[in-house]
């Protein structure tokens, strides 16, 4: 089949590559020319496992290209993938500028039978409205086919979790639709849940929803941990054992970030206050989720008597390891605070380059974490990136002026840190 995805963002590339993996044509099409440019070179331009392997292997099969021409594109492909970006607007509702513009151009473009596959997370009942958009620009008379296909992919894991996801859900009340989408994924494992496009809609938001359920609790429960000298970590694990509630998704920490959790809860609350059905207890896993940076950063504080001219080093920068993906990263908050309290910061990320604007505020990047540990009063670590469990701390011992770690991912083995003569400060665990 020849399939067409608008918007080449971590989510378009990841599928673009993936369906023309599993045999399709492929393309490409998105209005920023550099990432296309990337791209058609073979040149992944964001980092993600795996993704530049593959990227080149389809464009080597003639299986995947990428342009810039909306009109070519759009009249060539029968089947068009919606995948821009859906940010939060300042009320927390989702800015769904992007999607209109995408069916506005479509419908001004459309010449022939479409089949529409929303995959941009969109709020209920938008899915509708999108083929309404479609036909109010379009001349043509051929009929629009629309359906919600909505993406569960993690960054750092996108490409094993587009290749074998848990489900793959069809949302449409379009019988041509259904059957097309049947048909695109006919080579896939999983269990395809079928059903309207408002439900698909609602299973994204009420997914990523109870996700960060399960984190919120986890932080809460981890806070009482501290009080009661419990380790956080035997509860996860005994939580997880009940097949009714499962391992995943109870690692306690600094919260949730990244372009999806924050803004999706965001725009949920908002879809359910609009419909005076509030949801109560999603609004006190927003508001856990806001308190767990300032949480953590109290204890900080509460360990020196002032941070003004104490060297703190931080590790992590990326909202979560293995991408480069920043938005809505614990880390920029906390440095934020270390400004505030005139501390004088210093930071690593396996991957992450920090922005000019960090830099000229002072703020120190290491490329190498034991140069960036040299007479340190404090470590931070906001991301938990395997290579700091593999650090020599022993090394690092040696190194710091002050032998003091706060692990706002509790990954480090806390008996083994302590042994080396290192005070040691996770969250729940310690
Ligand atoms: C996107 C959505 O943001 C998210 O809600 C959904 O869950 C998955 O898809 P992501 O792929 O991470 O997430 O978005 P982003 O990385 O921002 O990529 C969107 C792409 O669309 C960008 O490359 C942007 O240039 C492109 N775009 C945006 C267009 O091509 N046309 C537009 O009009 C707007
Ligand atoms: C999420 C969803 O998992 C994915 O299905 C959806 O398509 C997009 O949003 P992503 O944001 O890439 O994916 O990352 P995820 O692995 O879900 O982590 C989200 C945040 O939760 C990160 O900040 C992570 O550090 C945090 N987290 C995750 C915890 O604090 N504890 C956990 O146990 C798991």
């Amino acid at each position: 089949m020849k399939i067409l995805f608008i918007g080449m963002g971590y989510v378009g590339t990841t599928m673009g590559a993936v369906f023309a993996n599993a045999g399709h044509e492929v393309s490409g099409l998105d209005i920023n020319q550099e990432k296309i440019a990337s791209l058609t070179k073979g040149e992944l331009y964001f980092y993600e496992p795996g993704l530049q392997e593959m990227l080149v292997s389809q464009i080597g099969h003639e299986r995947l290209s990428f342009t810039t021409d909306a009109k070519e594109a759009i009249e060539n492909h029968d089947i068009l993938f919606i995948t821009v970006g859906t940010p939060s607007l300042e009320d927390g509702n989702a800015d769904l500028t992007y999607v209109k513009k995408v069916a506005q151009m479509i419908g001004r473009y459309k010449n022939m039978e479409k089949t529409i596959v929303v995959k941009s997370t969109v709020p209920i009942g938008t899915t509708n409205k999108v083929k309404e958009w479609i036909n109010e620009e379009s001349t043509d008379p051929n009929p629009v086919h629309i359906a919600m296909n909505p993406e569960f992919l993690r960054e750092g894991n996108a490409l094993q979790d587009a290749l074998y996801p848990d489900r793959i859900i069809i949302g449409s009340d379009d019988e041509e639709a259904l059957e097309t989408m049947h048909k695109l994924y006919q080579s896939w494992k999983c269990p395809i849940l079928q059903t309207t496009a408002m439900a698909a809609e609602t299973i994204k938001y009420a997914s990523n929803a109870f996700l960060a359920t399960k984190i919120s609790f986890i932080n809460e429960m981890a806070k009482l941990c501290d009080t009661l000298g419990v380790n956080i970590k035997d509860v996860s694990k005994g939580m997880g054992l009940d097949e009714r509630i499962g391992p995943h998704f109870l690692e306690a920490g600094l919260g949730y970030g990244g372009s999806c959790f924050p803004k999706d809860v965001k725009e949920l609350l908002g879809t359910a206050e609009a419909y005076q059905r509030p949801l109560g207890l999603l609004k006190e896993v927003e508001k856990i989720n806001k308190n767990q940076c300032t949480y953590f950063f109290e204890k900080l504080k509460k360990s020196f008597d002032t941070l003004e001219g104490k060297r703190i080093v931080l590790f992590g920068l990326a909202f979560k390891p293995h991408t480069d993906d920043t938005r809505e990263s614990v880390s920029f908050p906390i440095i934020d605070q270390l400004l505030k309290e005139k501390a004088s910061v210093a930071v690593h990320d396996p991957v992450v380059h920090l922005s000019k604007d960090w830099i000229t505020k002072g703020i120190k990047q290491y490329s190498d974490p034991y140069d960036a540990v040299e007479g340190s009063d404090a470590i931070l670590i906001c991301t938990d990136w395997p290579q700091y469990q593999e650090l020599d701390w022993e090394r690092v011992r040696h190194l710091v002026n002050e032998p003091s770690i706060f692990d706002g991912r509790n990954m480090l083995e806390a008996n083994q840190i302590k042994a080396l003569q290192f005070q040691y400060t996770g969250i729940g665990y310690s």
